[in-house]
């Protein structure tokens, strides 16, 4: 079959390659985060070689493992993913090898869930661990964050962080950073979102400290900064890093989209080369939608930070067409596109939007599957495979039997 796209000379852009730093993601779809609650004392197993897996396979760019904890107190529940000790650069290290043999580029996404931390995970829909767990083997920890703000009034009141707290968590951030590097990550993202601990110190409503990391917005914004900084030190300086932004806070919230734009001004100057544009997770339930679920429900926030902080950004949030996708990517309202849900329940998104845009030659695929994908391609063009009489009588023959189309 011929390659329309390509034969015009015009790639979509969703398919074409992008250079960030030195590494070349082969096109601009992005796994985005997405917690399996599967891990082992923080480590990966077979599951999410599995599940990252068949994305690499279906042609995903850029590929990101879930949320990955930068110290053990730092994980919502026992199940979430780690990067807290030398032992996991090898568990990584295997994926990783996996999906850069298969076309690409692994990403990690590091972060600290603060005061949601010691939780079910999200078929329990995040509820606090308890005495009862604790006989289980569950035992509840004590959460930290910027203040003693209990998530809501049925939470355990997490603990107030220190100074030596604070600089404890930055220095886990640097360590896990170094450990990304050592486990073949080609790009990290901080995940300053979702109500997560560096949120929890961006939003009015969850930090109350009066010291140099609470008050005023710069102030606030000091240990999202102080993060960024610190990973970027010792990120290599060739390899992109991204920041996950909560865009908004969401109804209730106090942290608006300008908030976000003059934080992103700030993670440009701190050398971050993608804002990955979400939003909510600082208030109420988890599960309850923020913000009207529409389609792109968060590219105009994507649109704006791009916009008016001059940084590349990704957009999320119910992207489901590949022609949505490449509207976005052509009137500039993100350089990347991030799916999550979609990728669950279609693994294979961009191999076949590539087809159904005219990217005709199965290049997402991995080579064996192309191979033979083309020669079905080529197969169908042949006379003795069209839908004729002749062809159908020949059939018939030897079948023994009238075989008719259906
Ligand atoms: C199962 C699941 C797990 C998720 N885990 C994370 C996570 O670890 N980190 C994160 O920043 N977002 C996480 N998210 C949010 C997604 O990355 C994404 O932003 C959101 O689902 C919206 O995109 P979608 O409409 O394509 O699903 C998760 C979403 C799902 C569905």
């Amino acid at each position: 079959m011929q390659d329309n796209a390509a034969a015009s000379g015009k790639l979509p852009m969703l398919f074409s390659p992008i250079k960030l730093r030195s590494v070349t993601a082969r096109n601009r779809i992005v796994a985005s985060p997405m917690c399996q609650y599967r891990s082992e004392d923080g480590g990966p197993n077979d599951w999410q070689l599995a599940h990252l897996g068949r994305l690499a396979i279906g042609g995903c760019g850029i590929i990101f493992g879930e949320e990955t904890a930068v110290e053990a107190r730092g994980r919502k529940t026992y199940t979430c993913a780690g990067i807290y000790d030398d032992k996991h650069i090898a568990e990584y290290r295997r994926i990783n090898d996996f999906l850069k043999a298969n076309g690409a580029t692994p990403a990690i996404q590091l972060g600290h869930s603060g005061r949601k931390g010691s939780c079910h995970d999200a078929i329990k829909d995040w509820a606090p661990l308890n005495a009862e767990d604790a006989i289980d083997g569950f035992e509840p920890w004590t959460a930290i964050g910027p203040s003693a703000v209990p998530q809501t009034p049925a939470h355990p009141l997490p603990r107030a962080m220190t100074e030596e707290d604070i600089a404890a968590v930055i220095q886990a951030f640097v360590d896990s950073a170094i450990r990304s590097e050592k486990a073949g990550y080609d790009i990290v993202e901080i995940h300053g979102a979702h109500g997560y601990l560096i949120h929890q110190f961006l939003s009015p409503l969850t930090n109350k400290r009066n010291d140099g990391y609470g008050g005023s917005r710069e102030n606030r914004m000091r240990f999202a900064l102080e993060v960024t900084k610190a990973v970027r030190a010792v990120w290599p300086d060739d390899k992109p890093l991204f920041y996950r932004v909560s865009a908004i806070d969401g109804p209730g919230g106090m942290w608006m989209i300008d908030d976000t734009i003059a934080l992103a001004v700030a993670l440009k100057d701190c050398g971050v080369d993608i804002v990955d544009c979400s939003a909510g997770g600082i208030v109420g339930s988890a599960s309850k939608a923020q913000l009207p679920r529409l389609p792109g429900f968060n590219v105009p926030f994507s649109q704006r930070i791009r916009k008016e902080a001059d940084i590349p950004t990704m957009a999320v949030g119910l992207i489901t067409e590949g022609e949505q996708a490449e509207r976005i990517l052509q009137t500039g309202q993100a350089d990347l596109i991030a799916l999550a849900r979609e990728l669950m329940w279609y693994a294979d998104w961009p191999a076949h939007m590539a087809r159904q845009m005219g990217v005709n030659d199965h290049r997402f695929m991995p080579e064996g599957y192309a191979h033979r994908l083309q020669l079905r391609d080529h197969q169908a063009t042949m006379p003795i495979n069209q839908h004729t009489p002749e062809n159908y009588e020949i059939l018939s023959e030897w079948a023994g039997m009238t075989v008719t189309p259906d």
